[in-house]
């Protein structure tokens, strides 16, 4: 199984991890660039130093590449992206924004950019832009996203921004879900609900749980979460999470939390709250009712490939002659 992003990328499985801010670290990353995908660090919620050092340990972990992702609409970004860049870092992701002023930079230091996008519209401005492949993300996905699911989308972008590469993400949690990404026309995958469930990710024991035993129709996509703690995302996306007692108390009722005096507001940002069971997000996608267990992300990554190609190969086999 090799697709034109495996010779882009210099990669064994057209499969990534999504650069997940404060999930995807360093650990997870080479992990999954030593199974032969490519990993990404989630470089959003650092400092330059917290940048550097992720991209050093890393290193420490792999010989091979991995890179790294933010999320673009936040101020910091481009001084994070210049550490990076300075780092050596060789892939470089930007979403929620327009990649335009972080293509040049990119390229001037010998990186790769990669552009997540959520709509059509969006593909062309990043194509425009410059950047080297498109990352589709259907609202499937866990985390943020928008309204169009992978399905439509893929194929969608694919035509707009051809011969680019394009990569598939939400709601691929399986080797089932790969193979149809790559007959949709994705030269790759980026996934990040089914990398949450591997022993890499920064997150608890119990997070781990939680995403091995929710089921598909347990996540929501709302803006409560955000709103509750003040933090502004351009239109049209909103958080994918595990519901839970704050989302069935406020979901639909997004003008009362917007209504919150500011102590309230405060008082939830500053609590223990962010990946917390009952009030905080556990983002994860439609994907979780596939993940079934926790396994190691290198493991992982081989054994997708592996059931990827198997499918792939049996599939073929329903053509008659
Ligand atoms: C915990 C979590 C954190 C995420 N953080 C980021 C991020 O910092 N930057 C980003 O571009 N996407 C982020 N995403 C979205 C992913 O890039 C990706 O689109 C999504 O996980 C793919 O769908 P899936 O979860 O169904 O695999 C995050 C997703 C999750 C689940």
């Amino acid at each position: 199984m090799r697709t034109r992003l495996c010779d882009l990328l210099a990669i064994d499985h057209p499969i990534l991890n999504a650069p997940m801010g404060m999930v995807a670290g360093a650990g997870l990353a080479a992990a999954v660039s030593a199974g032969g995908g490519l990993g990404l660090i989630g470089g959003a919620f650092r400092d330059p130093d917290g940048v550097r050092a992720e991209l050093r340990a890393a290193k420490d972990l792999t010989d091979r590449p991995v890179g790294i992702g933010f999320i673009s609409h936040l101020d910091e970004t481009a001084d994070l992206a210049a550490a990076a860049l300075a780092e050596g870092v060789r892939v470089i992701a930007h979403s929620f924004a327009d990649p335009t002023p972080f293509v040049a930079p990119a390229h001037d230091a010998g990186a790769l950019v990669l552009c997540q996008v959520r709509t059509v519209a969006e593909a062309e401005r990043a194509a425009a832009a410059g950047v080297d492949v498109i990352v589709a993300q259907g609202t499937e996905a866990g985390g943020h996203t928008g309204r169009v699911s992978t399905l439509p989308l893929v194929p969608a972008v694919i035509d707009a921004v051809a011969p680019l590469p394009v990569v598939a993400a939400g709601g691929i949690g399986d080797a089932r879900g790969i193979a149809a990404a790559l007959v949709l026309g994705a030269e790759g995958v980026w996934l990040g609900t089914r990398f949450e469930a591997t022993p890499e990710a920064l997150v608890s024991r119990d997070f781990r749980q939680r995403i091995v035993a929710a089921g598909t129709d347990d996540t929501v996509l709302t803006e409560t979460f955000d709103l509750a703690i003040r933090m502004p995302w351009p239109d049209g996306i909103a958080i994918r999470a595990l519901r839970n007692r704050f989302t069935d108390e406020w979901h639909g009722r997004e003008d009362a939390v917007r209504a919150w005096p500011p102590e309230r507001a405060d008082e939830y940002r500053s609590g223990d709250y962010l990946f917390s069971r009952d009030y905080g997000a556990t983002p994860a996608g439609e994907s979780v009712g596939v993940v079934r267990g926790v396994e190691p992300a290198a493991d992982l990554v081989r054994r997708l490939a592996a059931e990827t190609t198997a499918i792939l190969r049996e599939r073929a086999g329903l053509l008659l002659g």
